[in-house]
């Protein structure tokens, strides 16, 4: 059984890749301080694996601790990086504390590889390296353009980091990823102040919020709202299995984009999320919000042709997934 190091595995993204990575016989080794979580998803995965979870409670910056972890665990055959900070407004707020977390976790994780001879890592990018891109879809071979925010350019900076080093990676560029384990036992368990769509759409079914605004109904898009491209976690988290596979095989430097390539407008997923689950959402439409770009969606042939991964959850099982999770929180 192959042993992968999954930092940040307590989190949103990392937890539901556990899942994965075990239901594909790999053996996830959990290294995270809890900084941005719970335990009840460390819970939620041995419920759902019917089993304990290896999972060590380390500050990934702290160089010491990793050593140490890594003395313990013996032989790794690679790992896969999800800790880091990710409210994109708090990092304008507060940069510094972005680049010393997001950077620094990189930086001693490689250093832990390169001391231990593993060489393979998958690390959790974001399409917010490409800005708003000139050409959609969008493709691995658009020129990154100027980050919107610290946390993007934590993401261009880190792909950059893994460039440079001696090891094998893959950045999987992750487009927006929403909803939950079917068993609804894990999930976004992050204090960070959703500021994305469907967290907010499942407050306002909830009653933690009266409506939502709509930041802006006059782009250039059909029905004048931005454009995403939502991917379903547990999706995502099978393209870390994928990614993980293909790393073992293939030596090198890889980016892949990870989304459906569908684009849905702010004003399709609202509609969406009330038919898939019989719900009215309370919405207004108020202005642009700072930062937003109009529109993005994937171009998947690279990773379809190289890791022969494709999203195969609908956007109505995401929808009916994460409204399922914001209840199992009441
Ligand atoms: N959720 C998204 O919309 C999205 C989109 C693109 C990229 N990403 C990236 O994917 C990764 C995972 O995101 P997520 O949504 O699961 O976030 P999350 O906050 O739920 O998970 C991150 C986990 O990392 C842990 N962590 C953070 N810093 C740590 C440190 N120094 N030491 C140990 N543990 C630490 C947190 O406790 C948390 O469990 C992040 O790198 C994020 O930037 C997320």
């Amino acid at each position: 059984m192959k042993k992968i190091i999954v930092t940040g595995g307590a989190g949103y993204i990392g937890s539901h890749t556990v899942v994965e990575l075990i239901e594909a016989g790999y053996t996830p080794i959990i290294v995270d301080n809890l900084c941005n979580t719970s335990i009840q998803n460390i819970k939620g995965i041995e419920k759902i694996i019917d089993k304990k979870i290896k999972w060590h409670n380390t500050d990934c910056t702290n160089k010491s601790a990793m050593d140490k972890v890594f003395a313990t665990e013996g032989k790794i055959e690679g790992a896969i990086h999800f800790a880091a900070y990710k409210a994109v407004e708090e990092s304008v707020q507060n940069p510094q504390k972005y680049y010393d977390n997001n950077l620094g976790s990189l930086k001693v994780l490689l250093q832990c590889m390169s001391d231990n001879s593993i060489k393979n890592i998958i690390f959790s990018s974001s399409c917010t390296v490409y800005g708003m891109p000139d050409v959609l879809p969008v493709d691995e071979s658009a020129l990154f353009k100027k980050a919107e925010s610290p946390y993007g350019e934590t993401k261009q900076i880190c792909e950059g980091m893994l460039k440079d080093d001696t090891c094998n990676s893959v950045a999987l560029r992750y487009f927006n990823p929403i909803g939950s384990h079917s068993s609804a036992l894990i999930g976004d368990c992050s204090a960070d102040k959703p500021s994305n769509l469907v967290p907010i759409i499942t407050e306002v079914a909830i009653g933690k919020r009266k409506k939502i605004t709509v930041f802006g109904d006059d782009y250039n898009t059909p029905d004048g709202t931005c454009i995403r491209d939502y991917i379903h976690v547990v999706d995502l988290a099978k393209s870390h299995v994928k990614a993980m596979n293909f790393l073992i095989k293939n030596s090198g430097k890889h980016a892949f984009n990870v989304g459906t390539g569908i684009g849905v407008s702010v004003l399709e997923a609202i509609k969406v999320f009330e038919e898939s689950n019989n719900i009215t959402i309370n919405y207004t439409i108020g202005p642009r919000r700072d930062g937003d770009i109009e529109q993005i969606y994937a171009n998947g042939s690279l990773v379809k042709s190289k890791l022969g991964w494709e999203a195969k959850e609908t956007l109505e099982q995401a929808m009916i997934s994460a409204w399922n999770w914001e209840k199992s929180k009441k």
